[in-house]
C-alpha cells in the first residue's frame, strides 16, 4: 500500500469510530448544507444545531425562504452573530429561485456566482451534498495540513493540497474526518498528538515550532469585540429583533450614549448592508 493509502486509510478508519452525529451530516439536501455552513462559519457547532433545526423548519428550501423576506431570516439568526450572513443567504435564496428554478446549482462557478459564497462554503456544498471529490479547507483544516506536511501554507496551496489528498470517492467522509480532526485533537493552541490517527506521518508532531502559525491564523483572536462597531452593530440588530427603533434612542440602544456621531454612522452601516432600513425618524428590520 503506498503510504498516501495508508494515511488516508487510517483517518477514514479513525473518522467511522468518532464521527460527531451532526444534523447536518444527515443529509444531503444541497440548501440544507449551505443554511449549516453559513451559520458554522464563525460560530460553535453547538450553539449551531439547534438554529439550524429551526431554521430549516421554517425555511425547508430556497423559493420558502425567498418569499419569507430578509427580515424572517435576520430574525431567525439571533444568537448565530454576523447578521450580514443572514442577509447574503437571504439574496442566494432569492436568485437561487429566480435564475436556478429554487435549486442550488451544482457546479463551482455557478456557487461562486450567489451572494456570500465564497470557495469554502461552494466546495463545501459540492462535498457535502454532491460527495465531489475535492478537499474542503477552513482554519482548521488549513492548520492541520500545514502541520502534517510540515510548511506554512498560502491559501491556494492549502487548496491544492487538500484536492490531491482526498480518497476517490470518498470525499464526503474524509472531509468530516478532517473537520472532526481539526476541531478536536489537532486544535490550535492544545493539540492531542497522542491521540491522532495519523501521528506517525505527521512532519510536526508537536515538537518545535508550529508549522501553521505562518499559515492560517492560529491562536491569534478575532479582533477585540467589546468596544468595537460590531458589538453596536450587533445591538441594534438585537434591538430591531424585538421592534422599531427610534433615531433618537440609537446611542442608548447601542451602548453609546454619549456618542451620538458615532451610533448615527454605525447605524446607517446596517442600512447600507440591507440589515435594516429607516423610515421617517424609525429603523426596523427589513
Ligand atoms: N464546520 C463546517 N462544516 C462542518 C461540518 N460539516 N461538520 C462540523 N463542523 C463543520
Amino acid at each position: 500500500m503506498s503510504p498516501l493509502r495508508a494515511q488516508q486509510n487510517a483517518l477514514l478508519r479513525w473518522g467511522e469510530r468518532t464521527r460527531r452525529d451532526l444534523p447536518w451530516r444527515s443529509t444531503r439536501d444541497p440548501w440544507a448544507i449551505l443554511v449549516s455552513e453559513l451559520m458554522l462559519q464563525q460560530t460553535q457547532v453547538a450553539r449551531v444545531v439547534p438554529k439550524y433545526l429551526a431554521f430549516l423548519q421554517r425555511f425547508p428550501d430556497a423559493p420558502t425562504c425567498a418569499a419569507g423576506g430578509v427580515g424572517a431570516v435576520i430574525e431567525l439568526w439571533a444568537g448565530l452573530g454576523y447578521n450580514r450572513r443572514a442577509v447574503n443567504l437571504h439574496r442566494t435564496a432569492v436568485q437561487v429561485t429566480e435564475e436556478h428554478s429554487g435549486v442550488l446549482p451544482a457546479t463551482l462557478p455557478e456557487l461562486l456566482d450567489l451572494p456570500g459564497i465564497g470557495p469554502y462554503t461552494a466546495r463545501a456544498v459540492l462535498v457535502f451534498a454532491h460527495e465531489a471529490d475535492v478537499g474542503v479547507v477552513d482554519t482548521n483544516v488549513g492548520r492541520l495540513l500545514a502541520r502534517w506536511q510540515g510548511s506554512g501554507l498560502k491559501p491556494k496551496e492549502a487548496q491544492a493540497l487538500a484536492d490531491r489528498l482526498v480518497p476517490a470517492g470518498r470525499a464526503w467522509e474524509w472531509n468530516q474526518a478532517l473537520f472532526d480532526l481539526g476541531a478536536g485533537v489537532c486544535s490550535a493552541r492544545t493539540p492531542q498528538c497522542d491521540d491522532c490517527p495519523v501521528h506517525k506521518w505527521c512532519a510536526w508532531q508537536g515538537s518545535g515550532p508550529d508549522p501553521a502559525a505562518k499559515t492560517f491564523a492560529t491562536g491569534s483572536k478575532q479582533s477585540k469585540f467589546a468596544g468595537s462597531d460590531r458589538q453596536g452593530r450587533g445591538r441594534l440588530v438585537d434591538a430591531l429583533r424585538r421592534g422599531p427603533v427610534s433615531v433618537v434612542q440609537l446611542p442608548e440602544v447601542m451602548g453609546w450614549a454619549d456618542d451620538h456621531d458615532r451610533a448615527h454612522r454605525v447605524a446607517l452601516t446596517l442600512v447600507t448592508d440591507g440589515l435594516a432600513i429607516q423610515i421617517n425618524d424609525e429603523l426596523s428590520l427589513p
